[in-house]
């Protein structure tokens, strides 16, 4: 815990603070900017060279991550104090022996990052032992457990994802009975992992979804995790990949009392410190939970214009046992701005035509490699409201064009 934690220092040196990035995609840069501010020294991992955030780490390691004895080999040689997961598939089973071993902390706790990555565990956390409002749901093996689980209960429309994968992959919604077999062998095909297994949910016909950025940071008054709550972060979603957000999305006073309430006791529950992304489903003033990340969310990317901290800088401040501003500071809103081609580097025309747009921001991930549906960067833009604000991060982000290089 934090007692062990040693002061900020110098990096590079004996009296250094180290903090292990496992994933250093677009996300886990921005963290590591903010860590590098403060002084920490940074490892950043990743499963290919030249992530994102490698290139400006103070060391790179390219590893297997779910490679449980590559994982120890790397966290033995390195001595990080803090292992921050900036992605699910990681050898959450090594973590927990890690942590138990005190070799490191691991943000928040080895056991959220166990429970998270298998739709199965925080599920069962959120709505079995937290009694947490979710979609009905149940669990599959087979083809055949699938239409029993549909036509015996959760009914139509419904969403299969496998336990095991992220950004939708391998997830459809099914309309009638006909839809079972290639929802099934989509999912089979999409897992991250060889898992025969789903979780198929009812259908929530929302009226929005929102992520409440939700922090556990030390509270310098009184020496406990006290937890705060971003304004709420509205979004849309293609195909299971987020392609706009903004902050704040208006919500009834229910709904973001109801909202909050969720995003603590799930927070709580999962313990430690840092930034949780907290999904959740809205119609009127009922909220359903969806899931929660563990860790900064692609959609609180909007947070680097609108907020005094951004979720990056929420999350660094947090890990290092650092007092947090939760804030806004003004309306705003992101837009992704995809490859569009596949190439093996990019270069970016209308660059200059895009930052010409009032009050905006821009981030180029330097990702080594684009595909046609790859997340190469983002606009951002602040607004008066977030209409003039969404609008503002369209028109940014359809300025840039990605080219073959
Ligand atoms: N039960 C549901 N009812 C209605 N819509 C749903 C349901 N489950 C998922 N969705 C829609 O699909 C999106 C992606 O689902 P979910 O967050 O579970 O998948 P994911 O693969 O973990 O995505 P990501 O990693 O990008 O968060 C949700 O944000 C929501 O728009
Ligand atoms: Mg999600």
């Amino acid at each position: 815990m934090t007692q062990s934690l040693p002061l900020l220092g110098t990096p590079l040196s004996d009296a250094a603070l180290r903090v292990m990035l496992l994933g250093a995609g677009e996300l886990g840069k921005e963290v590591i900017i903010a860590l590098q501010r403060l002084g920490a020294e940074v490892i950043a991992v990743d499963r290919y060279a030249n992530a994102p955030g490698q290139q400006l780490a103070h060391r790179a390691h390219v590893i297997d991550m779910t490679d449980a004895q590559a994982l120890r080999a790397l966290v033995q040689a390195e001595r990080p104090h803090l292992i921050v997961p900036e992605i699910e598939a990681i050898a959450t089973q090594e973590l927990l022996r890690i942590e138990a071993e005190g070799l490191a902390e691991v943000i928040p706790t080895a056991r959220a990052a166990q429970l998270t990555m298998n739709r199965e565990g925080i599920r069962r956390l959120a709505a079995e032992e937290l009694g947490l409002p979710t979609s009905p749901y149940a669990f599959a093996d087979s083809l055949e457990q699938l239409g029993r689980a549909v036509e015996g209960g959760i009914g139509y429309p419904c969403v299969v994802k496998p336990v095991m994968s992220s950004s939708g992959k391998g997830q459809s919604v099914l309309r009638g009975p006909e839809d079972l077999q290639p929802a099934w062998d989509y999912a089979m095909a999409g897992g991250r992992v060889p898992i025969q297994r789903v979780i198929v949910e009812g259908f929530i016909e929302f009226d929005y979804e929102i992520t409440l950025l939700t922090v556990r940071a030390i509270d310098p008054a009184s020496g406990e995790v006290r937890t705060s709550f971003c304004e709420p972060i509205g979004h849309l979603q293609v195909q299971g990949d987020y392609v706009e957000s903004w902050q704040p999305q208006p919500m009834s006073a229910l709904a973001l009392q109801r909202s909050r309430e969720v995003a603590g006791k799930v927070t709580a529950a999962l313990g430690g410190r840092g930034i949780f992304g907290v999904e959740l489903f809205v119609r009127g003033d009922e909220v359903w939970f969806s899931e929660v990340s563990p860790r900064p969310h692609d959609t609180g990317l909007v947070t680097l214009c609108s907020q005094r901290q951004s979720e990056f800088e929420l999350h660094a401040r947090a890990i290092l046992g650092l007092p947090v501003d939760a804030g806004l500071r003004e309306p705003g809103a992101s837009a992704v701005i995809y490859g569009g081609v596949d190439a093996r580097a990019l270069r970016f025309e209308g660059v200059a035509q895009a930052l010409a747009v009032p009050r905006s921001d821009l981030r180029l991930f330097g990702k080594p490699e684009s595909y046609q549906r790859r997340r190469m960067g983002v606009a951002l833009a602040a607004g008066d409201d977030v209409e003039q604000a969404r609008e503002r991060a369209r028109r940014v982000a359809a300025a840039v064009r990605p080219r073959a290089a």
